[in-house]
């Protein structure tokens, strides 16, 4: 094991009708100008958005609004947030949405305290000290984490997607009620699911020897998702479900499952050139990469691989053979996306293998570095994404 610091500072509350203490806690934390932050229409057409206010009414903290957040998030929104919180004198950012509402609160806070450029930050063209404003957030779809952890994932006009990460940007509070995520598209929940299960995946793909105990949790929670997520997609209203998925989309990613490890995110990296380049969305694109990554590298490390496919997926371990169990596992990993609607091949997101070299070339091109089992150049890369291209079911 790796040595380690875990920062989880975040308080988690939990349950039903939890939204109507948003006001509470704001004050808690010593709140006095809000900006409240929302997507498209979901969270107005639910009526959440009003139950919200309504909470910081009662508790007479003022607040101003900033709706119209994509998924994908873009950088056009964060500039417009930066621009109210600083005419406003605002004070802390509410979140009330998915990741990309989520993340477009965090970059705010970043960009509203910061002389120079928020993006610059993302980019690596600047490393300044951050100092940004507090954030609480009211989740309504399990799926990126960013409730709990210390990212925020932004995209340029032009199509770059890049994240930052600190502690620091870390939410002092979480409103978390899984009522809230019976009214997602069937789509989307799928999406998430994949999401929060690559999260536990590219920690699980680890060289660091001894982690047992964060192996175990790894499987644990993917077992809990398995187990979860046909009677979510079967049942949207199934409450119990919905709720062992939420708390598994935070623990996914809040670095519990990841500490004294070396982490591979060569997934998620491959997949923001997907969602940058088309729009896709983000756990449909790591449906059809991530398979492709574990049947690429599973022979650097075959008893991992078979270990996941035996503990998380049924398949019975071939002593003799721990490859072709290996294997089996990703095949049953593809057939559990599938059943769920996720895609599987570059075909079903409508990308395309011709637009290989542009990812290939965004991702840094001859210095390309990725992979922590194995190490991944340009050249694997582009091998990786022709077999999610051209993978056939
Ligand atoms: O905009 P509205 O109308 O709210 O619709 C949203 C959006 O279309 C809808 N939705 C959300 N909650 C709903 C709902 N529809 C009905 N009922 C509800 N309760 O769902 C759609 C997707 O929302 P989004 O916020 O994009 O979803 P998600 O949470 O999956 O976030 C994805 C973003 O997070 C980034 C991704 O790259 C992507 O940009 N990530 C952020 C991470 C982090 N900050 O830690 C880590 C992840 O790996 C990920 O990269
Ligand atoms: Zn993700």
């Amino acid at each position: 094991m790796e040595n380690f610091e875990f920062y989880s500072p975040t308080q988690f509350v939990f349950g039903k009708d939890t939204e109507n203490r948003a006001g509470e806690l704001l004050k808690k934390y010593g709140a006095h100008k809000v900006l409240v932050v929302y997507g498209g229409k979901s969270a107005k057409e639910s009526g959440l958005l009003d139950r919200v206010l309504d909470s910081l009414k009662k508790e007479g903290i003022e607040y101003f609004t900033l709706g119209g957040i994509k998924p994908n998030p873009r950088t056009d929104k964060v500039y417009e947030g930066i621009d109210i919180v600083r005419d406003n004198n605002i004070d802390f950012i509410l979140p009330v949405g998915g990741g990309s509402v989520i993340d477009t609160a965090k970059a705010i806070a970043i960009g509203s305290n910061l002389e120079g450029d928020f993006w610059d930050l993302y980019t690596k063209k600047e490393d300044y000290e951050i100092n940004p404003l507090p954030i609480g957030t009211v989740l309504t779809i399990s799926a990126a984490g960013s409730e709990g952890s210390d990212s925020t994932v932004i995209q340029s006009l032009d199509g770059i997607k890049r994240g930052y990460h600190s502690d620091k940007v870390r939410p002092k509070f979480s409103i978390m009620n899984p009522e809230l995520t019976e009214t997602l598209p069937p789509y989307q929940t799928a999406a998430g699911i994949a999401d929060m299960m690559a999260h536990i995946l590219e920690r699980y793909m680890t060289p660091s020897e001894d982690v047992l105990l964060t192996d175990e949790l790894s499987e644990a929670l993917l077992r809990t998702v398995l187990e979860e997520a046909p009677k979510v997609i079967e049942n949207p209203n199934d409450y119990q479900a919905r709720a062992n998925i939420m708390w598994a989309s935070t623990l996914a990613h809040n670095n519990l499952v990841g500490v004294g490890k070396v982490q591979d995110w060569t997934s998620h990296h491959l997949e923001h050139e997907l969602s940058g380049l088309y729009d896709v969305t983000h756990g449909a694109g790591l449906a059809v990469i991530m398979p492709a990554v574990m049947e690429y590298i599973y022979k650097s490390d075959v008893p991992r691989f078979a270990r996941l496919a035996n503990k998380v997926f049924g398949i019975e371990m071939n002593e003799d053979n721990p490859e072709e169990t290996a294997k089996q596992g990703i095949e049953a990993f593809r057939k559990f996306l599938k059943s769920i609607g996720m895609p599987l091949n570059f075909k079903d997101i409508n990308a395309k293998v011709e637009d290989i070299p542009i990812m290939l070339e965004s991702l840094g091109g001859d210095n390309i570095k990725e992979g922590a089992i194995q190490a991944l150049d340009k050249d694997d890369i582009e091998a990786i994404y022709k077999l999610a291209a051209n993978y056939s079911y």
